[in-house]
């Protein structure tokens, strides 16, 4: 993997124009982070450290980002998460990770995050569906927990699958997709520096409805490659199968890049639009040009040497 450069806006640098909300997170975020929620007294002691990754835009409301949601599990609306993600429990939680490696393990989540160190980072988040936001999530490397298994040198690819709970998410009792959720990774993609396993938001834990307790964040990619409610983390050999592929080959591919030249059949990804800045579930407010991989191609693009985007997509 190329030596990673810092890709953001060091803290050090931060312009008072637009950030304001970013530095004053940020300096939240450098104290005790507001993890307690989770409960067990080990995690209320915690902190989140402060971080290098961080996009200089103003960072989405926090109404914004938790009520207008994907999470099919709960429903196809966007309010449908926040409103039928109540009887949903996040905790205890564990995840497993097994596969081509050499110690399969499995973790309860909470012991997990007093292991490992957190960061908060501010990243863009571009959905398929052409709208962006602006985010603080806790977490820590995915990277870091590969690690603990050891993957296998024949190891590829990675395949997470999310939580299947028909009395706790309504959505699953309708063949919407074919349950469970599943994403894909190339290995190296998963060990990427970016490649953030959150575990928090806006300085406390996720709401269920952004993917409790444990979910991706890809910064790099569509937004339906940062998969919620993750339970199990598998090595593999093989390209893994990813639901919005299984669903519509033609139209979400495994890559799923961000890729303003490359437009959906049946949309243009040349622009998006920038929430929580006016309008409402149906449009409105600011637009921005989408930047090829979100903004992140000095950090990510040498993964994609060679390779033909238009044709992996
Ligand atoms: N993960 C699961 N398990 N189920 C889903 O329906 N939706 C995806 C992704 N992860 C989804 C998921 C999509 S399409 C997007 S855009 C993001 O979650 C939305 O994350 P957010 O609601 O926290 O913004």
């Amino acid at each position: 993997m190329p030596a990673f450069k810092p890709p953001f806006i060091p803290s050090s640098e931060i312009t008072p124009k637009g950030l304001y909300l970013g530095r004053r997170h940020f300096m939240a975020g450098a104290g005790a982070i507001g993890l307690a929620g989770i409960a067990p007294p080990a995690l209320a002691a915690l902190n989140a450290k402060k971080t290098d990754y961080v996009v200089g835009d103003t960072i989405t409301p926090k109404e914004d980002a938790t009520t207008y949601n994907n999470f099919y599990e709960f429903g196809t609306g966007k309010g449908d998460p926040a409103a039928y993600s109540g009887d949903f429990k996040p905790f205890p939680w564990k995840i497993k990770v097994d596969g081509m490696v050499a110690k399969p393990m499995e973790f309860d989540v909470e012991e997990l995050i007093a292991t490992l160190p957190l960061e908060e980072r501010v990243y863009r988040f571009r959905c398929v569906e052409a709208w962006s936001m602006v985010l603080p999530w806790t977490g820590f490397m995915l990277s870091d927990l590969l690690q603990k298994v050891e993957p296998l040198g024949s190891a590829k690819y990675v395949d997470f699958r999310t939580a299947v709970r028909p009395d706790q998410m309504p959505g699953v009792n309708y063949p919407i997709l074919e349950w469970p959720y599943r994403e894909g990774l190339r290995l190296d993609e998963a060990m990427h520096p970016l490649t953030l396993m959150a575990v928090g938001i806006y300085g406390d834990k996720l709401p269920n409805q952004n993917g409790a307790p444990i979910r991706l964040v890809l910064p790099w990619k569509y937004g339906f490659k940062s998969i919620k409610s993750i339970e199990t983390i598998t090595l593999t050999d093989t390209q893994p199968q990813t639901s919005w592929n299984m669903a519509a080959a033609n139209e979400y591919g495994f890559y799923s890049n961000v890729n303003p030249e490359r437009d959906h059949p049946r949309w243009s990804q040349a622009s998006e639009r920038v929430l929580g800045t006016g309008g409402g579930f149906f449009g409105g407010g600011d637009r921005r040009d989408t930047e090829m991989f979100n903004g992140y191609g000095e950090q990510v693009a040498s993964l994609y040497a060679g390779m033909d985007l238009i044709e992996n997509y």
